[in-house]
């Protein structure tokens, strides 16, 4: 069979890497892909948005799966385009994608099917939102309704911080038609992890636990990212944890998207706050985590493919996953000033050696070939990822990886994995 994989970042780059294992795949295509995924299959020139051509692709390559990796295309129908057109796709429609792409549906979802969250109110005018925060002070966390590249959410410890959020969002637009709506939420306090979870839209399937590290700086400072890097699994999520997130978050979800005429099949990604109450959801996205997956994907043993097409085909409940014991962490190499402006073009060297190093795998995030170099094309520039008995084994080798690595300006996180590092006691 042949899978096409959408995208062009880290996330894509590792499904493809997974995906290229499969005995039962003969070409990985990507689109439009990048120099990484190049080494694992063909890249094609089009667009994630291009729905037209890439069903024309998938009818021309003769296509057994596509698998769709950012929101983007996802909530814009990229599922139901291909459906229409009589194709096999992984990822939900953009009815159900509505979970991450709007922030009041998902929490409609979420109270209705009794999972617990954050508190919030919604607004769609900004004296209203405001006295809202004067009424409840702060902390207090301001959440443009829409997409918003991952910029749209402010946790404010003041009041004029939370004020000055409002009038970003709804006064100067800064997040466009995705600032229209606001929610105020509610402040989690506890430690972040994320689940990701396949479904067929009835049945449930979580990967094993990672976390993610949204802050550009050591010690979660500086402003917040796409995220710099992540560990598998997260400790703070113990078995017992586990249970109560698949019994109190995931499988309602998904049987209230099922109940609402909008089931959900593909990824499912919680978001969790772990309070003294217990798991929260701090949102839920329709995709596989980028970088989360990174660092979950190289633990799996099983092969990927027949359980991405059992999510598809309503077969789900009939597999189980089985996760490589260890761990694997994945750090994120950055240009110098992301997550604000940075420059690109800059050569990249080193990621063949790195690659020696002991388990380690470089996915491609943001690069591009120029004049037969490779360059720096992006903001997260490249995954380095590697395997080890635990997490400390992890972090040293995904480490020394990371020093082979050389392009100017690269700025990555010195501390991934330290918080599961701390709560082992280690
Ligand atoms: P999101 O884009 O929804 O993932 O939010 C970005 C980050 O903001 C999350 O990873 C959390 O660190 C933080 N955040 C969002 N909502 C809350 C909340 N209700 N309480 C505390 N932190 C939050
Ligand atoms: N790592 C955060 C996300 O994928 O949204």
């Amino acid at each position: 069979m042949k899978v096409l994989v959408v995208g062009s970042g880290g996330r894509e780059h590792a499904l493809a890497w997974k995906i290229a294992k499969s005995p039962d795949v003969e070409e990985v295509i990507c689109a439009p892909g990048n120099p990484g995924m190049a080494a694992m299959g063909r890249c094609v020139d089009i667009g994630v948005n291009e729905f037209a051509k890439l069903s024309a692709l998938a009818q021309h390559e003769e296509i057994g799966l596509t698998v769709v990796g950012p929101e983007d295309p996802l909530s814009k129908g990229i599922t139901d385009h291909f459906a229409q057109e009589g194709f096999m796709v992984f990822g939900p429609t953009a009815a159900a994608a509505r979970l991450e792409a709007s922030k009041s549906f998902a929490k409609e979802v979420m109270q209705r099917c009794g999972i617990p969250t954050a508190e919030s109110a919604e607004f769609t005018e900004s004296e209203a939102a405001i006295a809202y925060i004067r009424e409840k002070g702060a902390p207090i966390v301001i959440k443009a309704d829409g997409l918003a590249a991952g910029k749209g959410v402010t946790v404010a410890h003041d009041e004029d911080t939370a004020i000055e959020a409002i009038r970003m969002a709804m006064e100067s637009k800064v997040f466009g038609e995705a600032g229209h709506r606001v929610l105020l939420e509610e402040c989690l306090f506890g430690e972040e992890a994320s689940i990701l979870a396949f479904s067929d839209g009835s049945s449930v399937l979580p990967m094993a636990s990672s976390q993610d590290h949204k802050p550009v700086y050591d010690n979660d400072q500086g402003p917040n990212t796409g995220g710099m890097g992540a560990y598998s699994p997260a400790p703070v999520v113990t078995d017992e944890l586990f249970d109560e997130i698949s019994r109190t978050i995931l499988t309602p979800c998904i049987q209230g998207m099922a109940e609402a005429g909008t089931p959900y099949t593909g990824v499912l990604y919680a978001g969790l706050m772990i309070t003294e109450e217990g798991p929260k959801v701090i949102e839920f996205n329709c995709r596989f985590g980028d970088p989360e997956v990174q660092a979950v994907l190289p633990r799996m043993n099983n092969d990927l493919v027949p359980v991405l097409l059992a999510c598809c085909n309503g077969t789900l409940g009939t597999l189980s996953l089985d996760w490589e014991e260890g761990a694997c962490v994945t750090v994120v190499m950055a240009s110098g000033g992301y997550p604000g402006a940075y420059e690109t073009g800059k050569t990249i060297q080193g990621i063949a050696e790195a690659e020696q190093e002991i388990g380690a795998i470089v996915f491609h995030a943001g690069t591009k070939t120029a004049n037969d170099a490779l360059v720096t094309s992006g903001g997260r520039v490249l995954n380095v990822t590697a395997m080890g008995a635990d997490i400390p084994g992890a972090i040293a080798n995904a480490y020394a990886a990371v020093e082979r690595i050389r392009f100017e300006d690269a700025h990555y996180r010195t501390d991934i994995g330290q918080k599961a590092l701390a709560r082992l006691g280690k």
